[in-house]
Order: structure tokens, then sequence, then C-alpha cells
């Protein structure tokens, strides 16, 4: 049987006493957005963390493609193709958006001095194709408007996007992202999700973390609950509106 794309194994980190990853075994399948939800503090941003090895886990173990990911350092993690997008360097906000998207290509000929220097026409033939391609995926997001202004003028929710289009354009195997949807109308949120599932089919899996559960369950295939460092139920969205265990999580929430 094939082996998920990423797999968690008893997991715990620690602060001091605050267990906010306690013995989290969870698996993400090749394929669509998988989610994770719970209440503040119950340990989400920890395991991403944990996951992108900005953490090392005091316990237990991360398999990526297979392999285990847990003694990595996050650059390594980066290059295997896992990603996250506020994992890449901040938004330059005194570039264009355009350029913030370039900046996050993988692989850029440009790059490397010599090779600007002595393949310039390679180099504008790729840096052609590039643009395209941020041009798509800036389309994706509905930012394609503001290809040519400078990254300070989008407001919060924009540069939002502008983040998720910059881990796209990494063309990671599996992005994570941590509350796409934060500051971003309804509408738009809705549109964002149906593109990144769209955007599943080229071959990116998505592990979301998400506040707004109405847009997160319409397009996750799976989703993860955790509450004070611990998955409590795990299942397809109308499975888990269904769990008593989701409705204990929240109830203390509101
Ligand atoms: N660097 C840190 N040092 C000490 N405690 C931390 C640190 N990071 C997180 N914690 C604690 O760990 C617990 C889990 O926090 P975490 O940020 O992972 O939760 P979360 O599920 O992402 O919450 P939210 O939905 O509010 O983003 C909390 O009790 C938090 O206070
Ligand atoms: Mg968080």
């Amino acid at each position: 049987m094939e082996r998920p794309l990423l797999e968690i194994r008893e997991v715990s980190k620690h602060f001091g006493g605050v267990y906010a990853v306690n013995g989290v075994s969870l698996d993400v399948k090749q394929g669509g957005i998988c989610g994770l939800v719970g209440p503040n503090g119950s340990g989400k941003t920890t395991l991403f963390n944990t996951i992108l090895g900005l953490y090392r886990p005091d316990q237990g173990n991360i398999y990526f493609n297979s392999s285990c990911i847990s003694n990595l350092a996050p650059h390594q993690i980066y290059a295997l193709g896992l990603v996250n997008a506020f994992q890449l360097p901040r938004l330059f906000l005194q570039m264009s958006v355009l350029d913030n998207m370039l900046v996050a290509a993988r692989g850029h000929q440009g790059d490397r001095l010599l090779n600007s220097l002595f393949l310039r026409r390679k180099w504008q033939e790729q840096e052609k194709g590039l643009i395209q391609e941020a041009l798509d995926i800036l389309e994706l997001v509905e930012l394609d408007k503001w290809a040519f202004s400078p990254a300070s003028e989008l407001s919060g929710g924009q540069r939002k996007l502008l983040e998720v289009a910059r881990g796209l354009m990494a063309k990671p195997t599996l992005l994570l992202l941590d509350e796409p949807a934060a500051g971003i109308n309804p509408v738009l949120g809705r549109s964002i999700f149906q593109k990144l599932k769209d955007f599943s089919h080229n071959g990116t899996t998505f592990f979301i973390v998400e506040h707004r559960l109405e847009i997160l369950f319409e397009f996750a295939s799976w989703v993860y609950v955790m509450d004070k460092g611990r998955t409590v139920a795990a299942g397809q969205p109308q499975v888990i509106i269904d769990d008593p265990a989701f409705y204990q999580v929240y109830l203390g929430e509101e």
C-alpha cells in the first residue's frame, strides 16, 4: 500500500511545562486539501512549526515521502518540497508584487551572478517563463491587477494572498497554510479555496489550518480536530460535524 505523503507519529513539543503538542499522530494523504482545526492555543501552529523543522520534536517522528524528516533543518525540508507560505522570506514591501513572486521561484538562473552575466539570453527566456507563471498564479488569487504595484499598496488580506501565491510559486509537493482565509471576505475566501483545490490536481497537496470552518469544510477531503495539544477527532467534514468530540471542543469557545 502506498504510504501517506506526511506521517506524524506520536509527536510532542513542549515549552517549559506547557505541552503545546502532546503525542499527535496523523496522516496527510497525497492530493486535495487536508484541514486542521481547533480552538485558539490548541497547538496547530506549533505542530506546523515542528513539521517545518522550526522546532525539533521532543518526542516522536515525522515522515515525508517515506523518509524521516524529524532531524532535518528547515531549508532541507523546504528543498524536499515541503513548504510553508510564511517560511519564505517576508514580503519585500518596496518591491512590486510580481518581483515578490519571482524571488520565491525555485532554481532561478538569474540568482547566480555568472549565469546572469554569461547566459543572459537563457536567463531572459527563463525569466519570461517565470513571469508568465507568476502572472497565472497571481490571477488565481485575484492579485494580477496589482502585479506592477509595490507590495506596500496591498491590504492585509491581499498580503496574505500574496504569501499563498509565493508558496505556490515554489511548486511544493506539500504546502502548509496557516489561516489563509483570515482577514479575507467570505466570497474571495471561498474562491481561493476552490482554486487551491483545482491547483491540487497539478500535484500540490495542501494541509491547512483555518478558523473559517464553513469555508474549510466545504473543500477539505479530511479534517483533524485538535484540542489542548491532542487530536480529538478525524474524518471527512460531513462526519466531523456530527462528531460530539467536535462540539465539545468548540463549546467552550463561544
Ligand atoms: N514559543 C512558545 N513559547 C511558549 N509557549 C508557546 C510558544 N508557542 C506556543 N506556545 C503555547 O503553546 C500552546 C499552543 O499554541 P499554538 O500557537 O500552537 O496554538 P494554535 O492552535 O496555533 O492557536 P491559534 O488558533 O490561536 O493560532 C499555547 O498554550 C501557547 O501559549
Ligand atoms: Mg496558530
